[in-house]
């Protein structure tokens, strides 16, 4: 059967994968109440589109970091993409770059950062996990820097793993023929079995839980790459983010496999936005699946957009080919979304070509 839209990759890899792997790729925490919450606050935004625009020209592409892409649409991090295909987070590389855009690479990627790097051109950011030992980070951001990967992306919201139910019930660890690469020589690549999940006790056993703002001064002393602080939902963070010198914030609850009951990223993104007053770009991951999301999300004030689960299911599905297809029907609907808007560049894009809950509720004559 045709496949029509990036969400119909979830089935068929539900299908190919083994229990264990799909569970962990496509489970929240808890309730997974955010988990329903980051798809269903986008369809609760409605569109005011303009008429009568010449659209027969379009420009969707953008700079970030000074980084010109074709889109503003670019891989999320997702861990251990070899569980998903024999050529893991190397076909999801090859398909960024086809596409013209970032691709994030996990800490936790069950291929190297030197391997990835060696798939040709691509722009690539590196998200980082901070281990208790500093060392070990120290030495782990100094090789994405010489492999060429140009920004990182530190993940702030995961001092301890969320409750995944699936994983626990399932006592999730990776296959026996996969690693996580990148602390292979370290002797901290093998995740070992547990009594729950093994990925909760490796985190609880090697991630560093004091990890605070001052270490994001600390990580700014240590390399020259621009740092995405990946995990704000709130306005007050924002602001921290701003004052601790991020280079840019990536709104995101971690595709709602932390803390159960965030809100959905896009329901929190223009707090977020408003709070960094112009100052670093922002950014949204979470329940990106359509076009329109994209289109939304820019409304709301966002620089650009991050794909999670679409990337590791069509992986499954297809390896490279599939992912270079959801990044195409990604760039397809959101351009579709643009001229049926009436907006011709990403500057065209405003907060009155959206209509949220807030809007309805609150009485402003001034938008009618
Ligand atoms: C993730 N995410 C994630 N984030 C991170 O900083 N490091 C990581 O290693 C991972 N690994 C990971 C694995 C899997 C299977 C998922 C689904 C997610 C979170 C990810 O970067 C992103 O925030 C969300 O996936 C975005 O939400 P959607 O697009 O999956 O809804």
């Amino acid at each position: 059967m045709e496949i029509t839209n990036v969400m119909e990759y979830q089935a068929i890899a539900k299908q190919k994968l083994p229990k264990m792997a799909y569970d962990y790729y496509a489970s929240g925490a808890e309730d997974e109440w955010t988990l329903q919450e980051n798809r269903e606050a986008f369809s609760r935004i409605l569109f005011r589109p303009r008429i009568l625009i010449d659209v027969s020209k379009i420009d969707i592409t953008t700079t970030v970091l000074g980084f010109k892409i074709s889109m503003p649409i670019m891989v999320a991090p997702t861990a251990f993409q070899k569980m998903a295909h024999p050529e893991g987070e190397n076909a999801t590389a090859r398909a960024a770059s086809a596409a013209g855009t970032i691709m994030t690479l996990s800490s936790w990627a069950t291929s190297s950062v030197e391997e990835v790097a060696s798939n040709g051109p691509g722009i690539r950011f590196f998200q980082l996990y901070v281990y208790k030992d500093r060392k070990v980070v120290e030495q782990l951001v100094r090789r994405a820097e010489r492999a060429g990967f140009k920004a990182i992306a530190l993940t702030v919201d995961t001092p301890r793993l969320g409750r995944r139910e699936a994983d626990i019930k399932n006592r999730f660890v990776l296959p026996p023929h996969l690693t996580l690469k990148n602390f292979e020589g370290l002797d901290l690549g093998k995740m070992d079995q547990a009594a729950d999940s093994g990925l909760a006790s490796y985190v609880a056993g090697q991630i560093d839980r004091t990890l605070s703002w001052k270490d994001v001064k600390w990580l700014q002393s240590i390399t020259t790459m621009p740092i995405l602080v990946k995990g704000v939902i709130t306005a007050e963070d924002s602001r921290m983010a701003v004052e601790n010198g991020a280079a840019g914030i990536i709104v995101s609850n971690h595709g709602a496999r932390q803390l159960d009951y965030v809100p959905a990223t896009i329901s929190a993104l223009e707090e977020v936005v408003t709070a960094a007053r112009g100052q670093i770009p922002v950014f949204l991951d979470g329940g990106v699946r359509r076009g329109t999301d994209v289109f939304k999300a820019l409304a709301l004030g966002a620089a650009g957009v991050f794909v999670g689960r679409p990337v590791v299911f069509s992986l499954a599905a297809e390896g490279e080919a599939g992912v270079r297809n959801v990044l195409r029907m990604m760039r397809e609907e959101f351009e579709l979304t643009m001229a049926l808007s009436g907006c011709t560049c990403l500057a065209d894009i405003t907060r009155r070509h959206i209509i949220t809950e807030a809007d309805k509720l609150a009485v402003m004559p001034s938008r009618l």
